[in-house]
């Protein structure tokens, strides 16, 4: 089997990457990541790239006068390293239209959010506010517009009474650990692709996605 090569973007914390790199470990799992890439340098998740032996490098748009130039070196060292497959998790940087045009479709993004609701920042208050009794998180394909695109994979989140941005937003996360391995998945292996600006599975036989996590009855 040959594995896709991945890139991972990265601004902060890491924790989809770390569950990403778990991921890649297990036998006969489709991709591997080849290359991290922070915008921001003090970013904790270099420190996990860092120990599992994956390139890492800070590309930090500060640096650069216009984000056609940033994007046109992240696509440098993307290519450089020979990435097929490109993951936003965590990258708080909105990217050019012909960045997104020349991953169309090998670029994926986690967004804390069942979309198209709560599209953009601070999700977890903005449920809260809404009084909405579940959530999620959602994988897609990136296109221009913020948290828009072709919807790969979605888990629900129970939210529950007492609930505070904190507490939703550790519970949605632990779900992006689950779906993001499982989207990667799905993308890498081919058996599911973009049609018409939807996702279409190609194969019959296909692992179910995580529904509600934690499973209704424990959480409630
Ligand atoms: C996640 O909640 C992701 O959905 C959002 O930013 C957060 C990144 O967390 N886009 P981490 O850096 O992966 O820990």
């Amino acid at each position: 089997m040959t594995r896709k090569r991945v890139g991972v973007l990265i601004s902060g914390r890491g924790s989809n990457l770390g569950a990403l790199i778990e991921a890649c470990k297990a036998p006969g799992y489709p991709a591997k990541i080849v290359l991290v890439i922070s915008n921001v340098p003090s970013a904790q998740g270099l420190l996990r790239a860092e120990s599992a032996l994956i390139p890492a490098l800070v590309i930090n748009h500060k640096d650069f006068a216009a984000r056609e130039e940033f994007d046109a070196a992240l696509d440098n060292a993307l290519e450089e390293a020979g990435v097929e497959l490109l993951c936003n998790a965590g990258f708080m940087r909105l990217h050019s239209e012909g960045f997104v045009e020349r991953w169309r479709n090998r670029h994926l993004n986690v967004h804390p959010s069942l979309l198209p609701a709560f599209r953009g920042l601070h999700a977890h208050e903005r449920v809260l506010e809404a009084s909405a009794t579940i959530t999620g998180c959602t994988v897609h394909f990136v296109r221009a517009e913020m948290d828009t695109g072709p919807i790969v994979a979605q888990a629900a989140v129970p939210v529950l009474p007492g609930d505070t941005p904190e507490s939703l937003g550790a519970r949605v996360l632990e779900a992006e650990h689950r779906l993001y391995p499982h989207a990667l998945r799905l993308v890498a292996s081919g058996e599911v692709r973009v049609e018409d600006e939807h996702v279409v599975r190609t194969t019959q036989i296909t692992p179910q996605p995580p529904f509600f996590s934690p499973p209704l009855d424990e959480a409630l």
